[in-house]
């Protein structure tokens, strides 16, 4: 990002040609006072603190631009990024009111898909208020489309749409058949992504608490790292057969996963113990075991078929910890896989459900996430409707 001079106060930071004329130039700390002076005068409600714009200019995941006339900050934009993913967020869009339809808001849009794709994103998305007719037509003009409606959104309680653009002509943004879910505890990953699989498949399967707990006590290895145990491929295909689906599991090979997560003997045994009992389980039940590496041709073509997987990442490069991470793939195309994350914890303050909705992964870079520890392990759980099963709407 290009550095200018620091020069403090709202409207004082001035280059020094182009009066007249609108200049967008990448925002840095110098631009606070000025920036929050400009959020004040555009927002009612749910403004950037201080704190929170001083965070963003400096984070390595996030670009800001200004839009200066005669050396007055008359607009901004701000993008956020999420590491090893294809996705970019528009955090924000203001131009002051004085200053409105003379085209500003669309150079700032512009800036804003130009650096979301410099940055390696294929896909920007926002959220808007239903009410704010004049951003709406302004994103639908300039080919977003809605995909979803966050309830609740804002800071009084109403809503927001939620739009995307595929910044790339040759892939299209593909309407996902997943609601998402955040796990609501650092160990039901598993559980929150079997809900999301299910209920892509049947509308009527109820996401909540009190179903992700009951599928977490069904499929957890009982001890892991620290604290809980989490769920491998193995109890989780149980719990989604025990609930009507069908199900295939996909491992590269059958020692008991994540034994090597826990250090002391008695707790490695019991451990082996789970696993060999879910396995008992898993052929009692007749659910077909493929073991070998995992072919991302072979998901996606169980998702043309209408089928949903359950995929055992590592944490590490889409959250930076080490953690064995389940996710829910929702789409495939010939650049990406799409990942529905339940784990929007993390950065929560600047990331909404939108941004682990169908995330657009690299098809390499997911192959990489795909293999968990040391050992590399692979797994995926595929679950599809049994023709049994009665689909609710
Ligand atoms: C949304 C906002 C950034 C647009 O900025 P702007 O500089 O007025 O936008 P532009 O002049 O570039 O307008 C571009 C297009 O947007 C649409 N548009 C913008 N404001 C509009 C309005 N009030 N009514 C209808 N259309 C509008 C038009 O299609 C316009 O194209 P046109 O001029 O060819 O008709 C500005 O209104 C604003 O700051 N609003 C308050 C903050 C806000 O709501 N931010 C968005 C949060 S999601």
């Amino acid at each position: 990002m290009a550095k200018r001079q620091a020069t403090k106060g709202a409207g004082s930071h001035a280059p020094d040609q182009g009066r007249g004329a609108i200049m967008i130039q990448p925002a840095d700390v110098s631009d606070l006072d000025a920036l929050i002076e400009l959020e004040n005068r555009c927002f009612e409600i749910d403004r950037l603190s201080r704190r929170a714009f001083r965070h963003l200019l400096t984070s390595p995941t996030a670009s800001t631009a200004t839009a200066w006339l005669d050396g007055k900050l008359v607009g901004y934009a701000l993008v956020i990024f999420r590491r090893n993913t294809s996705l970019a967020r528009l955090y924000s869009i203001a131009v002051l009111k004085e200053h409105r339809k003379a085209g500003i808001g669309a150079r700032l849009l512009n800036w804003a898909e130009d650096e979301a794709t410099d940055q390696g994103a294929s896909v920007l998305r926002l959220e808007v208020s239903p009410t704010n007719k004049g951003a709406i037509t302004l994103y639908r003009d300039r080919g977003y489309t809605q995909f979803a409606v966050y309830p609740d959104y804002y800071e009084d309680h109403s809503d927001a749409y939620r739009m995307e653009k595929s910044l790339i002509p040759d892939i299209c943004v593909i309407s996902s058949p997943v609601r998402h879910y955040s796990q609501t505890m650092d160990f039901t990953c598993g559980p929150a992504s079997l809900l999301m699989a299910m209920h892509a498949i049947d509308a009527g399967v109820k996401m909540d608490q009190r179903a992700e707990i009951a599928i977490w006590r069904e499929a957890t290895t009982i001890f892991m790292t620290s604290g809980h145990g989490g769920c491998g491929p193995r109890g989780l295909a149980l719990a989604a057969a025990k609930r009507g689906f069908d199900v295939e599991i996909f491992v590269s090979d059958l020692e008991p996963p994540f034994i090597d997560s826990v250090r002391s003997q008695e707790k490695k045994e019991v451990l082996r113990l789970v696993h060999e009992d879910f396995d008992a389980q898993v052929t009692e039940a007749g659910i077909p075991v493929r073991v070998g590496p995992l072919s991302m041709d072979e998901l996606e073509a169980r998702f043309q078929d209408g089928k949903m997987s359950l995929v055992l990442t590592s944490q590490y490069r889409l959250h930076g910890d080490k953690s064995p991470h389940w996710v829910t793939v929702s789409g495939f195309d010939d650049h990406y896989v799409y990942v529905s994350d339940p784990d929007d914890s993390p950065e929560r303050e600047f990331y909404t459900g939108a941004d682990y909705l169908s995330v657009p992964i690299p098809r390499r870079e997911f192959e990489i996430m795909a293999k968990y520890g040391k050992g590399k392990l692979q797994a995926a759980v595929v679950i599809g409707c049994k023709p049994s099963r009665k689909k609710k709407k």
